[in-house]
């Protein structure tokens, strides 16, 4: 498996895969009205994320099977749909980065790639000065973040369109920065 840094290119290939890994790694977690409100409004590419060579693809054999990535942009998620403003940078010195929009094949879930994402993710993020990671994680995205020493600091519940309520949780980890200031 191929770790890469995601490319505008790959966008409508991420179009596809992320409401596909939705609607079917989400399932037991959220119901079917919430997931599908979930993809029209709030999943989806960041192409921000992109262009700042933060967010990346996982492939197998030249398919992509997986997305996601970091930022180091106020964000915490959402995909372009849900932006309207410029998205300031953060502070390294004095404010987390974000863990952003992991998205993985059904094929291809429970084999470590979110995992293989993840690290690729802090080690960038460390690289870049911070010292702790935030992030808005989906229920079925806990277990992932958990499993990686991500603890729960709030539960909210997103209010969509038509009375849909999605509920959240932000997740924070610190990290050891790599190079002393
Ligand atoms: C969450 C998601 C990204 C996980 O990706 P993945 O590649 O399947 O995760 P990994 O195989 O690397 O899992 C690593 C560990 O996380 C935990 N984990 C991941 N998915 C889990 C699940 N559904 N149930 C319980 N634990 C889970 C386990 O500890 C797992 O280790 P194990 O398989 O050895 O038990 C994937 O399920 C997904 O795309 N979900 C739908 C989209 C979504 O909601 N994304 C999160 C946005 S915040």
């Amino acid at each position: 498996m191929l770790i890469r840094k995601a490319t505008i290119e790959d966008i409508p290939t991420l179009e596809r895969l992320i409401p596909r890994s939705a609607r079917e790694l989400s399932a037991g977690y959220y119901t079917s009205e919430q997931i599908e409100a979930a993809i029209v409004h709030v999943f989806g590419v960041d192409s921000q994320l992109i262009l700042d060579g933060t967010y990346f693809v996982a492939e197998m054999e030249g398919r992509i099977v997986g997305c996601g990535g970091w930022s180091k942009r106020r964000t915490l998620y959402g995909g372009d749909q849900m932006k309207s403003a410029i998205d300031p940078l953060l502070d390294a010195r004095t404010e987390p980065a974000r863990i952003r929009a992991f998205f993985i094949d059904p094929q291809w879930a429970r084999r470590g790639i979110g995992s293989q994402i993840i690290k690729a993710c802090e080690e960038a993020a460390r690289d870049a000065g911070f010292s702790a990671l935030d992030l808005v994680a989906t229920l079925p995205g806990e277990p992932l973040y958990k499993a990686f020493g991500y603890e729960v600091i709030e539960r909210f519940d997103l209010a969509l369109p038509d009375d849909v309520m999605l509920p959240l949780a932000r997740m924070r980890k610190p990290i050891t920065p790599q190079h002393n200031a």
